[in-house]
């Protein structure tokens, strides 16, 4: 007996709870890096953890992982791809507002497995002009659905006829007539289109097309058998996409402080806007600034809160417990806390300025607690360890290095010696300000020579797809949970104990003294 309370004090000697071990170190700031997490016994196992996360009324994820509202980070591709794995998209507002829009409407639109804007052919088309787009193109298929000019379908050009003896042969000679091609209407699709394709294509052997038609004829999407296999191989292995009550995918919007040119807010531009996102079914807007303890912010997430009492709002970024304060009285019901620490940021340097990552969440957690708001971590997470850190403290986090060497994420692809890269740049560099986001670090859209960037243009090199990026981040959050003995999100934060370490400790955590190589692949 005597031995057990031994060991437990010594635990609790060294391995401090959030409170105590933060409090103690109110003079020096922490970040990932400098902590540690002790481990708890455990009767859970890497599968069993629950990952959902209820950010809002309404806004539930089920992974606690939001993808950056940056121009080179989240547009609808990105968004739909967090989204079907359970977390959310912020898309940016680096375009015009009309864009925006459209990228959240995609978002809203999409019927994961329904291709929406399939790739057509005309009947006055050759086959050889075929052939060469799909070369051109690189298209990995060779069916395509034929449209006339007013997008009302006339057939379906097959494959196994785009070959190059019909070379000079038109489309409309080679077709499978209209009165031949299997179609379902949009409007018989349901709640779950998926399951609608599924049983088709098994009441339909042989056929891996299924052609969705409006109530006129026109074409508005594909179902490939192929596909709909994949996904329903998803479905068992238990992905849960984050969906809003219509099985709609859940999507985010971030809003630019609009300004007139007086300098005041331009309330009218910015509640419009928030207006159409909303009609278009936004699940959450982002005010998304460089500080959002400033009276512009205050007054925009107020009169939003005014318009619409039930959207939930995210709004930052802070690093205080009064910047928490200020934002949740103003009516935000998420925090983004987060100032300088991102993979591309110079705030720090240039300004002075920010809070090294963990103090911060620390601060913004407590006050949060009280106001009875959620808070997301967001910036410098650079692998799941962080993560795992972070929501010791926070919700959920926001990542956008992580994700922008994705195919998901807009931007070129580049090759510099042999090597593939995309472009990632902080919404606070010269190009992106120059592209919209000036306001957000308090500037006026015209960008000279006296404003100072707080952010760079960089390169990472393309990685993996978002899944793919994915399923290892969560593993890692798995693991952590199961180490902690923590079976959700909100155990993992009553069981987080902290250690500092020092540099001797940082090397010792990551791999040393070896020759990494690398034999097996997943
Ligand atoms: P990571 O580390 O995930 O950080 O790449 C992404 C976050 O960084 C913030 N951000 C900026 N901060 N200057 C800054 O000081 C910038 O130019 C800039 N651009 C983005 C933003 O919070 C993002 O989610």
């Amino acid at each position: 007996m005597e031995n057990a309370t031994l060991s437990a004090n010594l635990d609790e000697l060294f391995y401090q709870p959030a409170d105590r071990f933060f409090t103690s170190r109110s003079h020096v700031g922490l970040t990932f890096d400098d902590v540690t997490l002790a481990t708890q016994y455990t009767e859970i196992l890497p599968k069993d953890p629950h990952l959902d996360i209820r950010l809002a009324d309404g806004l539930t994820l089920h992974i606690p992982v939001i993808s950056s509202d940056m121009d080179t980070v989240t547009e609808s591709r990105m968004a739909i791809a967090m989204a079907l794995n359970g977390g959310l998209g912020l898309i940016h507002y680096n375009s015009s507002p009309r864009e925006q829009l459209s990228e959240v409407t995609r978002v809203k639109n999409h019927v994961h497995g329904l291709i929406q804007d399939p790739i057509t052919v005309s009947p006055e088309q050759s086959i050889g002009d075929v052939i060469e787009m799909i070369t051109k193109r690189k298209f990995a298929f060779s069916t395509f659905p034929v449209v006339d000019g007013t997008d009302r379908l006339t057939g379906l050009l097959p494959g196994h006829v785009v070959k190059q003896r019909y070379a000079k042969r038109t489309v409309a000679e080679a077709l499978t007539p209209r009165g031949q091609v299997h179609t379902i209407k949009q409007a018989e699709l349901g709640a779950d289109p998926i399951a609608r394709a599924d049983k088709f294509f098994t009441d339909h052997p042989g056929i891996h097309k299924l052609i969705v038609v409006d109530g006129q004829d026109r074409l508005k999407g594909l179902f490939t058998m192929s596909d709909i296999e994949r996904i329903s191989f998803e479905r068992s292995a238990a992905l849960k996409p984050a969906r809003d009550s219509q099985f709609r995918l859940l999507c985010g919007a971030a809003l630019a402080p609009v300004k007139q040119p007086d300098g005041s807010l331009d309330r009218e531009k910015y509640l419009g806007q928030v207006g159409h996102l909303v009609d278009r079914g936004v699940d959450v807007v982002a005010v998304s600034t460089a500080h959002g303890h400033s009276v512009g912010v205050g007054e925009m997430v107020r009169a939003i809160r005014g318009a619409f009492p039930k959207l939930p709002i995210i709004a930052g970024n802070v690093t205080t417990a009064g910047g928490v304060d200020y934002l949740a009285d103003a009516g935000a019901n998420i925090i983004k806390v987060g100032q300088g620490p991102g993979s591309i940021c110079t705030t720090r340097i240039v300004a002075g300025v920010g809070i090294p990552q963990l103090t911060a969440l620390y601060v913004a957690a407590r006050a949060a607690a009280e106001k009875k708001v959620a808070i997301v971590a967001d910036g410098g997470i650079t692998k799941s360890g962080d993560i795992v850190k972070a929501l010791t403290l926070a919700q959920a986090v926001v990542c956008g290095g992580l994700f922008a060497g994705c195919p998901e994420a807009p931007g070129q692809i580049m090759e510099i010696n042999g090597k593939v890269y995309k472009q990632y740049r902080g919404m606070g560099s010269v190009s992106a300000m120059k592209a919209g986001s000036a306001a957000r670090y308090g500037h006026g859209a015209e960008i000279s020579k006296k404003v100072a960037a707080e952010g760079v243009e960089a390169l990472k090199e393309v990685s993996g797809s978002v899944d793919s990026v994915l399923a290892q981040l969560i593993g890692g959050i798995r693991s952590g949970m199961g180490y902690l003995g923590a079976r959700t999100l909100e155990e993992l934060r009553a069981k987080a104990r902290y250690i500092q370490v020092t540099q001797a400790g940082q090397r010792e955590a990551a791999p040393h003294d070896i020759i990494e190589v690398k034999t097996g692949n997943v």
